[in-house]
């Protein structure tokens, strides 16, 4: 059997259903070319059906982005299927990916159907797929609870309908790696003609244990592994992409796989991601971490010293990590900044180029050193820029109890200033915002960080706002952290009135109005 293991990305589908990670058509295109840099082999860039902004950013991805193959999801329903081939039809190589449970527990409580009932649904829906696109995915949900004899007869019948990939996935994080590494290896034992399809493996991490299962089903055999960057998805999350491809690079003894991963893109997949979204990534997340590579203890440090293998099992350089500590000064130039720009994987017009630059002399007037992070910070802070939305213009805070803020937005051409009091600065600003928006915003969580070393850092702050009971992420950067808040709140607030629009839209298309 080979030993190349494929990657499919699903941080653009199953990663984006994270509570508040929705993102929008550009942003899920930004992310695409950077998985594309990254060297996954199928980005599956959403779910058609959902709504119309999934539509239209499969539809986007599936135009532009033209290395990896580009799937989509559908139910084993024919309006789904439909749906999904439309929004894939620019795709050079274009995957539909079409799934229904296995499992007892689904069948009698959710689908009420029989087993036999699925067996038919998988034979249709696989077939209307395979007839609308080239290359099909079936997925059995909750495979790991499901009856392995079962498992066999689906597989079987996707296969004789035309399925490429069998994905057995661990929907509900509850299978162990002794178990997976089974279950993979019986399916495919047991299931004629298995040697022509790729096996897959999906897991989420509700016990702490998806990427130990993607790695034990490799080696029951699975050549696909499907997962996220930062391991982001519903729940606990799904496969860390980063963890799993560094576990089979540093691992390789026990892992003999390769995959198409160009490591060193791991750290700007990995922040792009989360400036994108406002998922924080944990301090102590491993390969992408802030802690995941400092050596605090004096032993650790005095051993570094004398050779970094002894407390370093791979290299920051291999995961794209050390040149971030490289520093920009105001002397870099336009020139320089944009070299960087390009190094990190961000592909800017001239004019955005010149918006950064003004946004970096100011910076580095402020800070003397300006670092990676915080060109991430600053380009973040851009991208709302680009679309009609609020800006924020001016801020003036002053007391603490209670505080007054005075808020300056613009919207297009327009521009509106409101002042309200409230229980400290951050609070009287998003009242003064509400007076001017007309939207009724709940900050839920609120947190500040240096988004690099030095007491003169720029403070990185990301909230989760709810906006109509919907929570929605933002982030914002600034040397003054309450100007960096009030901007993450304006940064959540105009992601929830574009994904609104496109709601309004999609309702007034479905009225035929
Ligand atoms: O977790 C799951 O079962 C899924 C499928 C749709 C593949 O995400
Ligand atoms: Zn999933």
């Amino acid at each position: 059997m080979a030993d190349r293991v494929e990657i499919f990305d699903t941080t653009l589908r199953d990663g984006e259903q994270s509570p508040g990670a929705s993102m929008n058509v550009h942003e899920k295109l930004e992310m695409a070319r950077q998985l594309e840099r990254l060297g996954v082999d199928i980005i599956e860039a959403g779910f058609p059906i959902a709504s119309e902004q999934e539509f239209q950013g499969v539809r986007k991805i599936a135009e532009t982005v033209r290395a990896p193959r580009i799937a989509a999801l559908a139910r084993s329903v024919p309006k789904d299927i439909e749906r999904a081939a439309a929004a894939l039809e620019p795709a050079e190589r274009p995957v539909l990916h079409t799934f229904i449970a296995t499992s007892d527990i689904h069948l009698e409580h959710k689908l009420r159907m029989s087993r036999e009932q699925v067996l038919g649904a998988v034979a249709e829906a696989v077939g209307l797929a395979k007839r609308l696109v080239g290359r099909v995915e079936f997925s059995a949900e909750d495979a790991t609870r499901s009856d392995l004899d079962f498992l066999v007869e689906v597989a079987k019948t996707a296969l004789a309908a035309g399925a490429d990939v069998i994905n057995l996935p661990d929907t509900v994080g509850y299978t162990t790696p002794v178990e997976i590494e089974r279950m993979f290896a019986y399916v495919i034992e047991k299931t004629p003609g298995a040697d022509q399809a790729v096996f897959s493996s999906h897991n989420h991490n509700d016990l702490g244990l998806a990427v130990a299962n993607a790695l034990a089903a490799v080696r029951g055999g699975a050549r696909q592994v499907e997962c996220t960057v930062n391991g982001i998805g519903e729940r606990a999350g799904n496969t860390s992409l980063e963890e799993l491809v560094m576990a089979m690079r540093t691992r390789h003894d026990v892992y003999p796989y390769t995959t198409g991963i160009v490591s060193e893109e791991i750290n700007n997949s990995s922040r792009l991601l989360s400036n994108i979204t406002g998922l924080v990534i944990p301090y102590n997340k491993p390969v992408v971490g802030r802690n995941a590579f400092a050596h605090e203890a004096g032993i650790h440090q005095h051993g570094m010293i004398a050779n970094k293998a002894t407390y370093e099992i791979m290299t920051p350089e291999s995961v794209g990590r050390a040149r971030s500590e490289l520093v920009l000064g105001k002397h870099s130039g336009r020139h320089g900044l944009a070299r960087r720009c390009a190094d990190m994987g961000f592909d800017l017009s001239e004019t955005e180029l010149t918006q950064l630059y003004g946004k970096f002399i100011e910076l580095a007037d402020r800070k003397k050193e300006v670092f990676e992070d915080d060109l991430r910070v600053l380009i973040a802070s851009m991208r709302d820029e680009s679309f009609e939305t609020y800006r924020l213009r001016q801020l003036r805070v002053s007391g603490s109890d209670p505080a007054m803020a005075l808020v300056k937005l613009s919207r297009g051409g327009a521009e509106f200033v409101e002042t309200a009091t409230g229980d400290g600065p951050v609070h009287s600003a998003c009242m003064a915002i509400e007076r001017i928006t007309g939207v009724v915003g709940t900050l839920t969580e609120f947190s500040v960080r240096a988004a690099t070393p030095g007491k003169d850092a720029l403070g990185e702050a990301h909230v989760t706002v709810e906006f109509d009971g919907r929570p929605t992420t933002g982030t914002g950067g600034s040397t003054d952290i309450v100007e960096a808040a009030v901007q993450a709140y304006v940064n959540a607030l105009n992601k929830f009135l574009a994904l609104q629009s496109t709601r309004e839209d999609a309702a007034a298309a479905a009225q035929g109005t």
